[in-house]
């Protein structure tokens, strides 16, 4: 080894050993007779110390050292007299003896501290230099030891880790999907998969029982700060199983990786019917780390020739427990948020419960104070509080309303990131009806089993069906999703005619799964996590690209190694691929 100790190694103990520490000139500080420099490994930071009264050649030397450059220092380790209670090496340095270059730097184009002058794009860009600052490194670390605690804890429930292909086949579900083309198979094409779904299904009719993976997923879907073009699933499935052996076998893995890394004790894992869901916070993953759940006024606020409310499917509002004083300008505030395009309310109404018992709401001419306080009864308020009401579309109002609850959640403090609430969602639609393309798609995927009392409906009321499926949500995150799968050829089959599939159409894309089925493949169900969004969770922020060592950007672009890029025409000759209309320089 070129060094004796790492950079975050040496303690008071150490006084008076020889050591050889390697690492990044952080910052450097000269005081006349005297240079202090910050030597950084990946395990933290020991100060290092030239005098010029009694080395005077190497502390010059030491003067024109670089920021980011890479040395090699040799010294003594002394007791510092002015001790840094930051540092856990803070209370020794390292008086150098000699030191030697082992690489140059150029000064990096933002500096290397918590918190940078380097903004996200150029960060990227140099994404190297970035994974060195500490909030980068310690995410990549918290995901190490989320991984390697995920595979403990499988494997100590006789899971076995199985790889499953990365170049498979694109399926007309699969619009999303990343296509990769054969070069000995012209005009031939496989997909990355969006997860190894079909895969883990076979593998328990091959008979293993418990399988997981931690495995890349692939989706060309629109980003946001919780989606990746290629994303990590913690993927699982088991066979002869209940969705009740789901929800204990993977709530005791939470509940592991709760305690191994963040040492917190989960115990209650509450569920919730979608139904329920929608109707109590409009979401299909609700965070309840707080109440303030819907009431809906629907029933008591029509007939008083008031339009909005009249002509509304739904009117259905929330009570923002002591905001009574919020001013005209927070109301106003909030009511140009719900109308913000990507919420697209019409408008909010208010109903005001002031302190002094007075009410007063957005809508006085309409209501008379007897009424209101039907309002207010049916939202069990107290005097203090603000209630705010929306009308409209039933879907479309309850998704805006539940904006609107997040939003107050957040103002008022609601949603610490240190809280952790899961619970469980269940029993989701198997079907979701599309206007556009008059046909119904699988709301999760379309080898989840239909709920087997509503087998039946499949014929005469599809979108009724309710499916064996179910959603893992914290905090408003949904990190995990799977459902009971269907493990008869019949059913899948099925299945596939209720979504739109041809006789020959599934047998082409799924001919090979409903064989299997014919084997004896035994009853299996199974979920797979967002390794990344629990990630992040975990890490008490949003992006999930913060937890991804070389993400994508927005605009799906790896903007440091400069991917998708084009390829040479001998390559697309090579692949069989010519491509028509496209202006070659733009692609
Ligand atoms: P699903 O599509 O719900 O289920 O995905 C499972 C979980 O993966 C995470 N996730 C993502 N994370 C980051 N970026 C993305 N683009 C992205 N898309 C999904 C979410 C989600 O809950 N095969 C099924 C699972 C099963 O049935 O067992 C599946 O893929 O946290």
């Amino acid at each position: 080894m070129l060094r004796t100790h790492t950079c975050g190694q040496l303690r008071i103990a150490d006084v008076r050993k020889k050591v050889s520490l390697c690492g990044w000139v952080q910052r450097s500080r000269d005081f006349g007779g005297m240079t202090f420099m910050d030597l950084r490994d990946r395990y933290g930071i020991t100060q290092l110390v030239f005098n010029m009264e009694t080395n005077a050649v190497l502390c010059q030397q030491a003067r024109e050292l670089g920021r980011e450059f890479v040395i090699k220092a040799n010294g003594e380790v002394s007791e510092r007299s002015n001790k840094n209670p930051k540092l856990p090496t803070g209370d020794i340095e390292i008086i150098v003896e000699s030191f030697e270059i082992l690489n140059q730097s150029k000064l990096p184009p933002f500096t290397i501290e918590d918190n940078t002058d380097g903004g996200e794009e150029l960060r990227m860009k140099y994404r190297y230099l970035d994974l060195r600052r500490n909030p980068v490194k310690l995410n990549m670390e918290l995901r190490h030891r989320m991984a390697f605690e995920i595979r403990k804890y499988l494997d100590e429930q006789s899971f076995i880790e199985i790889e499953t292909p990365v170049l498979i086949k694109s399926t007309p579900e699969g619009a999303r999907d990343y296509v990769v083309p054969s070069r000995v198979n012209p005009g031939e094409f496989y997909a990355l998969p969006q997860s190894p779904q079909t895969f883990k299904q076979l593998l328990m009719v091959a008979g293993f029982d418990r399988y997981f993976q931690i495995v890349k997923c692939f989706r060309d879907e629109d980003l946001r700060a919780d989606r990746q073009p290629e994303f990590t699933q913690i993927d699982c499935e088991m066979s002869f199983v209940s969705q009740e052996d789901i929800f204990y076998t993977f709530e005791g893995l939470v509940k592991h990786l709760f305690n191994a890394v963040k040492g917190i004790n989960i115990d209650n894992f509450p569920r919730m019917t979608y139904a329920d869901a929608i109707k109590h916070y409009g979401s299909d993953k609700p965070d309840i780390r707080f109440g303030m759940t819907f009431i809906e006024l629907t029933e008591i606020v029509k007939g008083k020739e008031f339009k909005i409310f009249d002509d509304a499917e739904l009117v259905v509002g929330i009570n923002a427990t002591g905001c009574a004083d919020y001013t005209r300008k927070q109301i106003d505030e909030l009511t140009e948020f719900v109308k913000k395009p990507q919420i697209g309310a019409g408008g909010l109404i208010y109903l005001r419960y002031a302190a002094d018992g007075s009410l007063k709401s957005s809508v006085d001419k309409f209501y008379n104070p007897d009424e209101l306080k039907k309002w207010v009864e049916t939202f069990k308020a107290q005097p203090g509080d603000l209630m705010l009401i929306m009308a409209g579309p039933a879907a479309k109002t309850r998704k805006a309303l539940n904006e609107l609850r997040l939003e107050m959640g957040s103002r008022l403090g609601l949603r610490n990131p240190d809280t952790y609430k899961p619970l469980w969602v269940y029993d989701f639609p198997l079907l979701e009806w599309d206007e556009e393309t008059q046909r119904y798609y699988a709301m999760h995927h379309p080898f989840t089993s239909p709920r087997p009392e509503d087998v039946p409906l499949l014929q005469t009321n599809p979108g009724e069906v309710c499916a064996n499926a179910y959603d893992m949500v914290i905090n408003g995150v949904e990190v995990g999703g799977g459902s009971i799968r269907i493990h008869n050829r019949d059913m899948q089959f099925e299945m596939l005619r209720v979504l739109g599939f041809k006789d020959e159409e599934a047998l082409s894309q799924f001919g090979f799964l409903m064989n299997a089925f014919e084997y004896g493949a035994p009853p299996h169900g199974g979920i797979a996590f967002g390794f990344d969004r629990l990630c992040s969770l975990f890490g008490g922020t949003e992006s999930i690209r913060d937890f991804i060592a070389f993400p994508k950007n927005n605009s799906a672009r790896d903007v440091m190694i400069d991917s998708p890029s084009a390829i040479s025409e001998e390559q697309l000759k090579e692949l069989g691929i010519c491509l028509i209309g496209t202006d070659r320089n733009k692609i």
